[in-house]
């Protein structure tokens, strides 16, 4: 309410937001969870939450009049469409050479991503966050992340039998005959619930194509997981359509954070005012890295230092299409969920996810969504002129993306006789290069904060997001990001509340 005095308050309801405020609320914290997207806990006219993938209604996309998919376009033809503007699911952010792909919501991206849910190889942790203790991560702050999410794996009898995952099982025989480890990939999916799905006795989610805006019933997004135990403290109150716009330091100490009430087609009806004593940025590393640039140059947070908006990359992300022969169909029934992938990281820089393609019809496609370790970083600067933050990313700094996810598909075409597809993303465009699902960094530990995510330059304001995260995690991000939300906030709790 407007005028408030909070503890704690916390930007963002996504992974590191949801870790902060149950781990304050658990401690005793009186937690204000400030959430921009909707709740999205009341169905629609259809009876149901979200809306199916394959038929994209105004729940889609965040405050746009037409659908960004994407792939825009199947065998050449566009097929993005007008959608009434609506605080949507899905947004699709533009920048000037990239498009990062985020969850708007209470649960932020848990609730639009695919859930796969993967611990990087020890081996590769010094290069994700150089000054945390991997012995701490590996033997505390994994397995506590891996449980509170819910990670499982598909069952292996399963996997070989079933129709739904016969894209993946060309996938892993086309690895294999050309010398690439095919791994199962672990997902907050609940397997026994697809496994009903696919028998015909619950209704469907992944097996009906939901996966984008929203998964209706087996996904264990952070509504089903971190969120009943947030409601269970008694100690948090979420407000969802609510944006945070200002952050500054109050007269009497802790901070004035001013909050602007959304209608559901996006103007603002009210704005409020509340004083905290500490104030959590977890508005994930866009959010987090367009706020505090913003709160920085404009002069509400003078004392930030220069490491504000640099360090962020897209985890190497690029999709790639290939075409197979006739006789190695990929199924015109495919899961949402993928369960695998092709790893050539250490080899050709490269982990590729076999990723499906459910259109309903047999395509002949196989479909990958490639990490890579793509070196290039990109820095978020305030333009006084149009009072916006950018990006400087650029859309050719993914070329070494493309020839990192070359080392596996143009090995995998050799072997099998087979090429690219050039109709998923333009016509006569093989590459996906022009996204991200995966933005990391603007804020990043050690750097722009302590080793713990403390904000250099003020007392009690905190970073505990992807923004931590230096541009690239080795594997899909967000096991690492809610491991580390674990960590620093114990840390935090034990020594500054
Ligand atoms: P996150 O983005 O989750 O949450 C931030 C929240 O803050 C959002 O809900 C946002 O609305 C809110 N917010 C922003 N600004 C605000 C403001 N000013 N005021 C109030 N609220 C504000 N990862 C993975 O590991 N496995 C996967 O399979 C996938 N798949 C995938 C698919 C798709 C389509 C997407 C878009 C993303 C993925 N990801 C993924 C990525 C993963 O979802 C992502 O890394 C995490 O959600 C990031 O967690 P954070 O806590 O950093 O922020």
């Amino acid at each position: 309410t407007d005028g408030a005095r909070v503890s704690a308050l916390v930007i963002g309801s996504g992974y590191g937001g949801s870790v902060a405020a149950l781990r304050l609320a658990q401690a005793g914290v009186d937690v204000q969870l400030v959430e921009m997207g909707m709740a999205w806990d009341t169905p629609g006219p259809d009876g149901k939450i979200f809306c199916a993938t394959p038929d994209p209604d105004q729940r889609s996309f965040w405050l746009r009049t037409r659908t960004k998919q994407p792939f825009s376009n199947f065998f050449g033809f566009p097929i993005d469409k007008d959608i009434p503007r609506y605080t949507g699911i899905l947004d699709a952010e533009e920048f000037s050479g990239i498009t990062v792909y985020q969850g708007r919501g209470v649960g932020g991206g848990s609730l639009v991503n695919g859930g796969m849910a993967v611990t990087p190889k020890r081996e590769n942790f010094g290069a994700i966050l150089p000054t945390v203790d991997a012995n701490e991560m590996y033997d505390v702050y994994y397995p506590r992340a891996n449980a509170g999410l819910g990670v499982a794996s598909i069952r292996p009898a399963w996997f070989d039998s079933t129709d739904w995952y016969q894209f993946a099982r060309v996938g892993r025989k086309q690895a294999q005959r050309s010398g690439f480890p095919f791994v199962f990939v672990p997902d907050v999916y609940d397997w026994d619930y697809m496994e009903q799905e696919a028998a015909g006795t619950v209704p469907k989610s992944a097996l009906a194509g939901e996966i984008l805006f929203g998964n209706n019933y087996g996904k264990k997004s952070l509504q089903k997981t971190y969120h009943p135990k947030i409601a269970a403290t008694g100690r948090v109150t979420i407000s969802p359509l609510h944006r945070v716009t200002q952050v500054v330091p109050a007269a009497g100490g802790g901070y004035t954070v001013t909050i602007e009430q959304l209608t559901t087609t996006g103007a603002v009806s009210t704005i409020k005012t509340v004083t905290a004593d500490t104030v959590f940025f977890a508005a994930g590393s866009v959010g987090t890295s367009k706020l505090l640039v913003k709160l920085k140059a404009t002069g509400a947070l003078p004392n930030l230092n220069g490491e504000i908006g640099r360090g962020w990359g897209d985890n190497g992300n690029v999709m790639v299409g290939r075409a197979n022969h006739i006789w190695d169909p990929t199924g015109a029934s495919q899961s949402t969920i993928p369960c695998g992938g092709i790893d050539n990281w250490n080899a050709g820089g490269a982990f590729a996810e076999v990723a499906p393609l459910p259109t309903g019809i047999e395509t002949w496609a196989s479909f990958y969504l490639s990490i890579t370790k793509n070196p290039n970083r990109a820095q978020f600067t305030w333009n006084p002129a149009t009072r916006a933050v950018e990006l400087n990313w650029q859309t050719a700094w993914k070329q070494p993306s493309i020839d990192m996810a070359k080392t596996i598909f143009d090995k995998i075409n050799a072997t099998e006789g087979t090429i690219y597809r050039t109709d998923l993303f333009g016509t006569y465009k093989t590459w996906g290069d022009h996204l991200t699902y995966h933005p990391l960094g603007g804020a990043v530990l050690g750097k722009a904060t302590d080793n713990y995510g403390r904000l250099t330059g003020y007392q009690g304001l905190y970073a505990i997001d992807g923004s931590l995260i230096p541009g690239n995690t080795s594997v899909n991000p967000f096991v690492t990001i809610t491991a580390l939300a674990e960590r620093n906030i114990e840390k935090i709790i034990a020594q500054d509340f």
